[in-house]
């Protein structure tokens, strides 16, 4: 009998996702579906798994041990403290909910129930992510003082839920959540400030572009800009550090460099240069023959970790790398995301001690 036994409510975009990546994982089986939309519950069944007529038929069904809630964001609660208190193992998407009130209570039903509880914080075994947290642990360029995380779609509309606010619509829930939690998760330290801006650029209703400016205990300065109307593109990451520049240009995470400055440097005399911005000392290109460039690391690509994780911390194997302490602190940031957008000013964050508790 397999380790996981999932049932899955909300059987949309993301379940189908997630069915097609378990299928790859031993010891992870889908049991069955549950959707308020009957056609979504025949999809489920044409995929080959039972259809429940109700979530509470679906919680009674002991075959299932986990369940994996893929609705829209507004019905996370009430889907996962109901399946906790069936006695069933949680998965959740991001983002786990809408306030770190509501959280709190999904986490107290994980506790009473002495239930796992994780979230689909998926984009943390993203290439172009692993990548960028690898050169930002490796020293390779030396001190950082910057990492900057972005990301421009062309699009401008948001589809479906998505678009209106009492469904958990708007970009800083749908991938800021993302963006923040992969920077939570590389960064060590406390946050000390937030800012953030945020506009409804071609979506009256919810945010669809934002800029939030971090600034870390250590010094370090971090920006996550996102916009669904930006017609040219800026890199995935950029990061700079005392040592060196690293640039990802997607996704992939394999298009991108690493440059440094060569021992030459040291030798060349700073002149006086005549460039379109008129004479500079500081800002006169570094010749070339004193910088270097390297390429990315290569790292192995895995699809399927996330699932494999919570398989082995139900058997008691491994540690849950996604804690609901870590969602917690993300879910707290996004708050002062919020307040911070409506004020228009910075907010302290973190100032004496990390908000969030081990669980
Ligand atoms: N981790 C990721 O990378 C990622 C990517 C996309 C979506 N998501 C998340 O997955 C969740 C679902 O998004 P989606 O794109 O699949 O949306 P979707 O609209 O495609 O699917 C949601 C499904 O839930 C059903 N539903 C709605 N309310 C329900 C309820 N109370 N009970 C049962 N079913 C209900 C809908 O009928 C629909 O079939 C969201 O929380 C979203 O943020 C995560």
């Amino acid at each position: 009998m397999s380790i996981l036994r999932m049932g899955i409510i909300g059987y949309g975009g993301m379940a189908h996702w997630h069915q097609e990546r378990v299928r790859l994982v031993d010891g992870i089986e889908v049991v069955g579906v549950y959707d308020v939309l009957p056609a979504q519950r025949q999809k489920g069944e044409a995929d080959g798994y039972l259809a429940y007529p109700s979530r509470d038929a679906l919680l009674a069904d002991e075959r299932i041990n986990c369940v994996l809630v893929a609705t829209p964001n507004h019905v996370h609660k009430e889907n996962v403290i109901a399946a906790l208190d069936a006695g069933k193992h949680v998965i959740c998407e991001k983002p786990v909910t809408l306030t770190v009130a509501d959280l709190d209570e999904m986490i107290a039903a994980s506790r009473r129930n002495e239930k796992l509880f994780t979230v689909h914080q998926n984009r943390r075994w993203d290439h172009d992510y692993l990548v960028a947290k690898e050169v930002f642990r490796s020293g390779a360029l030396g001190e950082v003082y910057t990492v900057q995380s972005c990301l421009s779609g062309t699009g401008g509309l948001i589809n479906g839920w998505r678009a209106f606010p009492e469904y958990g619509g708007g970009m800083v829930y749908d991938w800021g959540v993302h963006f923040l939690d992969q920077l939570l998760d590389m960064i060590p330290g406390r946050i000390l400030t937030v800012f953030a801006d945020l506009h409804s650029v071609k979506n009256s209703l919810v945010d669809d572009y934002f800029h939030i400016s971090l600034k870390f205990d250590s010094g370090l300065s971090v920006i996550t800009e996102l916009g669904t109307f930006m017609l040219r593109s800026k890199p995935r990451w950029y990061m700079a550090g005392n040592g060196g520049t690293m640039v990802i240009n997607s996704f992939d995470g394999a298009d991108g460099i690493i440059t440094k400055v060569s021992k030459l440097a040291e030798a060349v005399e700073p002149v006086i240069v005549q460039t379109d911005a008129g004479p500079t000392r500081t800002f006169a290109p570094q010749p070339p023959e004193t910088r270097e460039d390297f390429p990315l690391p290569e790292l192995i690509r895995d699809k399927t970790a996330f699932y494999r994780n919570v398989r082995d911390a139900i058997a008691g194997k491994e540690n849950l790398i996604v804690r609901p302490e870590q969602v917690r602190r993300v879910l707290s940031l996004i708050e002062a995301v919020f307040v911070s957008a409506r004020e228009g000013r910075s907010i302290p964050f973190e100032e004496k001690e990390i908000v969030w508790r081990e669980s």
